[in-house]
């Protein structure tokens, strides 16, 4: 069987590459499934610290769903397609290990809302976003009209939607889509370098910052209050005790997870 996604491990850190360049790496049900077996792999297993998605080749992240798998769809196999990818996408969002999307070309449609998906969008300067489903005569199906909403504010995402037009990296790190525009060759390093800054800090205050800022756009939480109960947790931990003494004994902390 064709292999579509790869996946490598480098010091603690899951790298992902959709691979089906000579499809530009669109998301068919073989790929969505394969990604939710790994980012559950990343949550559950403790030598995983953080994971890096990319694609494959040097054209595309992923050029959306597969579109040639979802023509003879009812409504009902859509919508179950729609939900399987929402429950990866939100596994990936809610994950309490950082997860970066390194965006090395087209994210459209499912590439695009994948990206947005991950905690970080790290994108070279070839990279184009956009969600076409419109011409398609579709809407966004994994999540795109909500995290679009949440990342660029209403009457960007309202523009981007409706006329599917597509967004250069320039254009998306002004927007807010994207946290960073690098040249192509920096991109892996960009993010490596990146995740080296997060995983040098307490695990556990990485976890709760996630849970945190996730809390922000969650139906009938509270986010202010969220904070309070995870602030207070921090203080029952190892880390903190470490983080804090090591601050006043000015020495580097020696963070555990504990
Ligand atoms: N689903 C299935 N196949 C796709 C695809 C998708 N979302 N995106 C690209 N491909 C395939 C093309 O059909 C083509 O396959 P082929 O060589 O067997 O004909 C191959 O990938 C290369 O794409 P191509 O269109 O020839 O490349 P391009 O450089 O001319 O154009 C895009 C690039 C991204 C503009 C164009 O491929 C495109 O518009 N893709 C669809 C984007 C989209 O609508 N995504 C949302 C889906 S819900």
């Amino acid at each position: 069987m064709e292999n579509h996604i790869e996946i490598e491990k480098r010091d603690g850190i899951i790298i992902v590459r959709l691979n089906r360049p000579s499809k530009l790496n669109a998301l068919n049900r073989s790929v969505i499934s394969d990604l939710g077996e790994i980012v559950h792999q990343l949550n559950f297993e403790d030598e995983y610290k953080a994971m890096i998605i990319t694609g494959s080749g040097d054209k595309a992240f992923a050029a959306g769903a597969d579109i040639s798998e979802f023509t003879d769809y009812p409504t009902s196999e859509a919508m179950k397609m729609a939900q399987k990818g929402h429950d990866i996408f939100r596994e990936i969002e809610t994950s309490k290990k950082p997860v970066i999307a390194a965006v090395n070309g087209f994210a459209l449609g499912g590439g695009c809302e994948l990206a947005m998906a991950c905690h970080l969008r790290i994108a070279s300067q070839n990279a184009r976003f956009g969600q076409p489903e419109a011409t398609l005569g579709l809407i966004p199906g994994y999540g795109g009209t909500q995290r679009m909403i949440q990342l660029i504010g209403k009457a960007k995402a309202m523009e981007v939607l409706l006329t599917g037009d597509m967004i250069a990296a320039e254009d998306a790190e002004i927007l807010g889509l994207v946290n960073k525009v690098v040249e192509k060759e920096d991109l892996m390093e960009e993010c490596f370098a990146m995740l080296k800054r997060i995983l040098s800090k307490g695990p556990l205050a990485i976890e709760k910052t996630i849970e945190a800022v996730n809390a922000y756009f969650e139906e009938g939480v509270d986010g202010f209050a969220k904070e309070v109960e995870l602030f207070g947790e921090c203080f029952g931990t190892e880390d903190f005790k470490e983080g804090t003494t090591a601050f006043l004994e000015k020495r580097k902390p020696q963070f555990k997870g504990l």
